[in-house]
């Protein structure tokens, strides 16, 4: 159920802002799919920082807090530590985070709905610092959480560490769905369709597709420098979303409840790197041994 969404948060004129900051629309240009090593170091930063803030306001939750203060949190962090919120009035997105309760499959609104103990909720950080933009989410639990809602966000999880593992050069991007579609299946979990990976940059979504399920038909070649997310929403139930009237808040059709995990991942020569990784990461390493 909706809350009251408050109105858009301030951003201090010394940040330096994405183009849409101001008017909430996108210039879209052919920004290149293989980063130089300027573009690469800046996105390890902008990784990094997306990684401390995701895993800080992870800290916050608990039963009682609203999702409008995560967003102050994240908002206000993100800011101290000199980035733009990407999330902030992209495409005219009213605030600096994304958080999705329960059956919300992501893009939920923050706002005056209080954790409720039980509930699980999906954080999405994205941060813009250097001119590049830094993706990283992951599901908290809030409070006591049901065995089955644990189950699934572990096998989220697992799913996206599943899909990192078979990013190689030289490879179909659809190899990443199969492995994430191997897991999903076995536990009979719906992979969410409409909610894809993407190429990200010095644009926060470019022209790579990263599919979460199996499409022959996402064959395009992994290349050493390419920069994508790998994000997979995994429900309960239905792989169907509606979408509410506020135009963003992706829900599941039959109410089930859906988690998600989200890396900004490069391809290298031998395999790859987890840029939204490292030690700060809530999520820093795959849960098995690959
Ligand atoms: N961070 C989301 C993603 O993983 C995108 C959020 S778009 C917004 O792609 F406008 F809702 F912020
Ligand atoms: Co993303
Ligand atoms: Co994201």
């Amino acid at each position: 159920m909706p809350g009251v969404i408050s109105p858009m948060r301030y951003v201090p004129d010394h940040i330096v802002k994405p183009d849409y900051a101001d008017s909430g629309i996108v210039g879209r240009w052919d920004e290149p799919r293989i980063k130089d090593e300027s573009v690469i170091a800046r996105m390890r930063e902008a990784g990094s920082l997306a990684a401390e803030i995701l895993r800080l306001a992870g800290e916050q939750v608990r039963p009682g807090i609203t999702t409008d203060e995560i967003d102050i949190f994240v908002h206000d962090l993100t800011i101290e530590r000199g980035a733009y919120p990407s999330p902030l009035n992209y495409h005219g997105y009213p605030k600096s985070v994304c958080t999705s309760v329960n059956d919300v499959i992501c893009h939920g609104i923050p706002d005056s709905r209080k954790l409720e103990d039980g509930d699980i909720v999906n954080i999405d950080v994205t941060a813009f610092i250097h001119g590049v933009h830094g993706d990283t989410n992951a599901t908290f639990f809030v409070g006591d959480v049901d065995e089955q809602s644990r189950d699934l966000v572990k096998v989220t999880e697992e799913c996206m560490w599943r899909g990192i593992d078979a990013v190689r050069p030289d490879r179909p991007i659809s190899d990443i769905g199969k492995a994430i579609e191997t897991v999903a299946k076995a536990h009979k979990y719906g992979i969410v369709r409409a909610f894809i990976g993407h190429g990200i940059g010095q644009q926060f979504h470019t022209d790579i597709q990263v599919l979460h399920y199996y499409d022959s038909r996402n064959n395009m070649i992994m290349r050493p420098g390419m920069t994508f997310t790998i994000e997979p929403m995994i429900t309960l139930g239905t792989w169907q979303h509606r979408v509410w009237d506020d135009e963003w808040t992706a829900v599941t059709t039959d109410g089930s409840r859906c988690a998600q995990y989200e890396h900004m991942v490069l391809v290298t020569d031998t395999g790859v790197e987890v840029l939204t990784g490292g030690a700060g990461a809530v999520s820093p390493h795959a849960p098995y041994n690959a």
